[in-house]
C-alpha cells in the first residue's frame, strides 16, 4: 500500500509524489487547512489537507480523528520557515495530500497513549494500543536485535539451536511447576518446564557437544518487578568444558549481544566469590556500579563494655558485626535521619543500628562510651574513617546482619542519589554454596545436578559447587554450573538432599539412567532474556519488555486469563473442582 516508510522521507523527496500509511498521532483543524501527524511503526509525517488543493481529500480529512488508520498520497514540499520540527526525522518536509482514503475508524482511545502515568491495568487491558506506542516499539525493535544478535553470535561459536519440550516432566529449579492435566492418561499431569535443564544435559549425552535455545520457561512463583511466570531464557549447554570455557562463551555472547544493541561494555567481567559478595555487600547479586562495602569489626566490639555487643561477638563462626562507612555521612545525615535509619532495618528484622561519626576530635556517638580510646582508633583504621563519615553497624546472627545491612546498602545508595546511570557493572559470582539448610532441610541453591567442588565436608552448608551467576547492576542475569556428570555422584547428591531412591528413581530415574550411557563431562548457562532487555532499555518493570505480560498476579489482562472451563472439558481430563468455602 505504502512506497515509504515515514522515516524514510526527507528531504531527497521534495517534489515527489509518496504513499504513506499508519495511524492518525494527532489531526489539527487551522479553519481551512487540516495538518494530520501520520504516524507508522516508528516515524511520523506531518500532511497537509488544504481545500485549495483538493477538495475531495480535504473532505476526508474533515472526518479523520485520532488512531484513524489512514492511507495518504501527494507530493513532498519543505516545510514553511520556522515550522520545521527538528525531533522528526520527516521535520524539514510535509506532505500535500491529493488522496486521502479511511481504511479504518477508531473509538477514542480508553487511555493517553502518551501518559506514562496511567495505571498499568488499563494499559494492561488495551496492550495492544499500548505496543503502538514509540517507546514500546523501540524497546520490541532492541529485543530483537539482541535476541537475533545471540541467534548470531552462538552459531558463529559453532552452538546448535535445539528445540526442548514444553509438556513434560518437571525440572526442580526452586518455583511450584504449571501443570496441565493429561486427557489420555486420567490423573496424571504433564509439567510446563521451569528451564530446559535436563533435555539440556541429555542433549550432551546425546552427543550434541553444543546446543543452546531462545527458550520459554514457565515458574508458579511469587512475583516481583524483575519476575514473570512465563519468560525467556537465552539456555546454553556445551561438553567437554571446564568453568573457564563457559564464561568466555557467556563473555562473548553478552559482549555480541551489547555490541549489536549499540552499547560498549567490558570484554571480560569482575569476579568475586559468593561468601566475599555476602560478607562484604550483604548480597549474592551486588550492585557494583557504587562501593558501601562492609567491614568486619566483631574482633573489636568483643571487647567492648556493652553486653548484648560484647556477647553477640563471643560466636563470631554464627554471629557478624559490620561497620558500613558513608563517606560524608555525618554530613550529609541529620542525627536525626541516622536514628530514622534504624526503623529501616528493623523491618528486615534487626533489633537496632548502631553509628559514630568522625568528627575533628574522634569518633563521636551513642556507642562511644562503650569502646576504649585505642578500639575507638582501631574502628577508624579498620573502617579507613575520615573527618565527615558516618558508619553504622549492624550485629547479630550471621544471615540475618548480612542480609539487612545488603538491604540498607542499597536503600542508602538509593537516597544518597549516588547510583550512576546509564552504566553496565557486570560482575561473576563464583563458588557458590552447594546446599543451604532452611528450618532444618537441605536444599540445593543452584539446581541438584551441580557438580559439588568436593563432598568432604563438616558442615554441609561450607561444601562449596562450581556455579556461578552473572549480574547486571544488582539484578542476577543468569546462572550456570558445571554439572555432574557421573551416576553415582549425582545419586549421592539427591541423597544428601533427603530424596530417597525410590522418589529419585521416579522422578530422575531418566537423567541418572542417561549418566550410566557415557554422559560426557559437562556444563553452561542460561541468561534471563527478558531481564537483559530490562537492564538494557532501563525500563523500570520487566512487563514492559513483554509483548503480552501478566500482572503481579499472574493474570493476563488482556485476554482474561486465567479463566474457567466449561465442565465438559473437565470431564475429558478427569477433573472436577472442588467447592471453595466461602470466606467471611
Ligand atoms: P536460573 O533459575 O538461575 O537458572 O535462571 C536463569 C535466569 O533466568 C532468569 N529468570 C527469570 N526471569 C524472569 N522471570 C522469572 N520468574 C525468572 N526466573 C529466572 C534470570 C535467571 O538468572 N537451568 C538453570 C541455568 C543453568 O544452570 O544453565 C536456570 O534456569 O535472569
Amino acid at each position: 500500500m505504502r512506497t515509504h516508510y515515514c522515516a524514510d522521507v526527507n528531504e531527497e523527496h521534495i517534489g515527489q509524489e509518496v504513499t504513506v500509511a499508519g495511524w492518525v498521532s494527532s489531526r489539527r483543524d487551522h479553519g481551512g487547512l487540516i495538518f494530520i501527524d501520520l504516524r507508522d511503526k516508528d516515524e511520523v509525517i506531518q500532511l497537509v489537507c488544504d481545500p485549495a488543493d483538493n477538495v475531495a481529500a480535504h473532505k476526508v480529512a474533515e472526518d479523520v480523528r485520532d488512531q484513524f488508520v489512514l492511507v495518504a498520497r501527494g507530493k513532498m514540499r519543505a516545510r514553511g520557515e520556522g515550522l520545521e520540527n527538528p525531533k522528526l526525522k520527516t521535520g524539514k518536509v510535509e506532505m500535500v495530500v491529493d488522496s486521502l482514503v479511511i481504511e479504518n475508524r477508531s473509538k477514542p482511545m480508553p487511555f493517553d497513549l502518551n501518559d506514562e502515568k496511567v495505571n498499568e491495568e488499563i494499559k494492561l487491558k488495551y496492550r495492544y494500543l499500548e505496543l503502538r506506542t514509540q517507546k514500546s516499539y523501540d524497546i520490541f525493535k532492541l529485543r530483537s536485535k539482541a535476541t537475533i544478535a545471540a541467534r548470531n553470535s552462538l552459531d558463529a561459536l559453532d552452538f546448535m539451536e535445539v528445540e526442548t519440550p514444553i509438556i513434560t516432566k518437571s525440572t526442580p529449579e526452586g518455583a511450584r511447576d504449571y501443570l496441565v492435566p493429561s486427557r489420555v492418561h486420567s490423573g496424571e499431569f504433564y509439567a510446563l518446564p521451569q528451564s530446559p535443564q535436563l533435555f539440556k544435559q541429555l542433549l550432551m549425552v546425546g552427543g550434541f557437544d553444543r546446543y543452546f535455545q531462545i527458550a520459554k520457561c514457565f515458574r508458579d512463583e511469587d512475583l516481583r518487578a524483575d519476575r514473570q511466570p512465563e519468560f525467556t531464557q537465552i539456555d546454553v549447554e556445551m561438553s567437554f568444558c571446564d568453568q573457564e570455557d563457559v564464561i568466555k562463551v557467556a563473555e562473548k555472547l553478552i559482549n555480541d549481544v551489547f555490541a549489536a544493541c549499540g552499547f560498549d561494555i567490558s570484554a571480560t567481567f569482575k569476579r568475586m566469590a559468593h561468601s566475599e559478595a555476602m560478607e562484604k555487600y550483604g548480597s549474592d547479586k551486588p550492585d557494583m556500579r557504587y562501593d558501601l562495602a562492609m567491614v568486619d569489626v566483631i574482633d573489636i566490639f568483643e571487647k567492648c563494655d556493652n553486653e548484648i555487643f560484647s556477647s553477640i561477638a563471643k560466636t563470631p563462626k554464627k554471629n557478624r558485626i559490620k561497620a558500613l562507612k558513608v563517606p560524608k555521612g555525618d554530613e550529609i545525615f541529620s542525627k536525626r535521619q541516622m536514628k530514622g535509619f534504624e526503623e529501616y532495618v528493623r523491618k528486615f528484622g534487626a533489633s537496632g543500628l548502631g553509628y559514630f561519626q568522625m568528627k575533628e576530635d574522634g569518633l563521636k556517638g551513642p556507642l562511644a562510651k562503650f569502646f576504649t580510646e585505642e578500639d575507638l582508633q582501631a574502628i577508624i583504621d579498620r573502617c579507613e574513617l575520615e573527618v565527615g563519615d558516618a558508619v553504622f553497624f549492624g550485629a547479630g546472627e550471621k544471615k540475618l546482619v548480612l542480609d539487612y545491612m545488603g538491604r540498607f546498602r542499597i536503600y542508602l545508595a538509593e537516597i544518597m542519589d549516588i547510583i550512576p546511570k546509564d552504566v553496565f557493572e557486570f560482575l561473576w559470582v563464583m563458588d557458590f554454596p552447594m546446599f543451604e539448610v532452611e528450618d532444618g532441610r537441605v536444599k540445593a541453591l543452584h539446581h541438584p545436578f551441580t557438580q559439588p567442588k568436593s563432598l568432604d565436608y563438616e558442615d554441609i552448608e561450607e561444601i562449596e559447587s562450581i556455579a556461578y551467576d552473572i549480574v547486571l547492576n544488582g539484578t542476577e542475569l543468569g546462572g550456570g554450573s558445571i554439572r555432574i556428570h557421573k551416576e553415582e555422584m549425582q545419586a549421592e547428591i539427591f541423597k544428601l538432599l533427603g530424596i530417597g531412591e525410590e522418589e529419585a528413581q521416579d522422578k530422575f530415574g531418566f537423567l541418572l539412567d542417561a549418566l550410566k550411557f557415557g554422559a560426557p563431562p559437562h556444563g553452561g548457562f542460561a541468561l534471563g532474556l527478558d531481564r537483559l532487555i530490562m537492564l538494557m532499555t532501563g525500563a523500570s518493570s520487566i512487563r514492559e519488555v513483554i509483548a503480552f505480560p501478566k500482572t503481579q498476579k499472574a493474570q493476563c489482562l488482556l485476554t482474561q486469563a486465567p479463566s474457567a472451563v466449561d465442565s465438559e472439558q473437565l470431564k475429558d481430563l478427569s477433573l472436577r473442582i472442588r467447592q471453595q468455602a466461602p470466606t467471611a
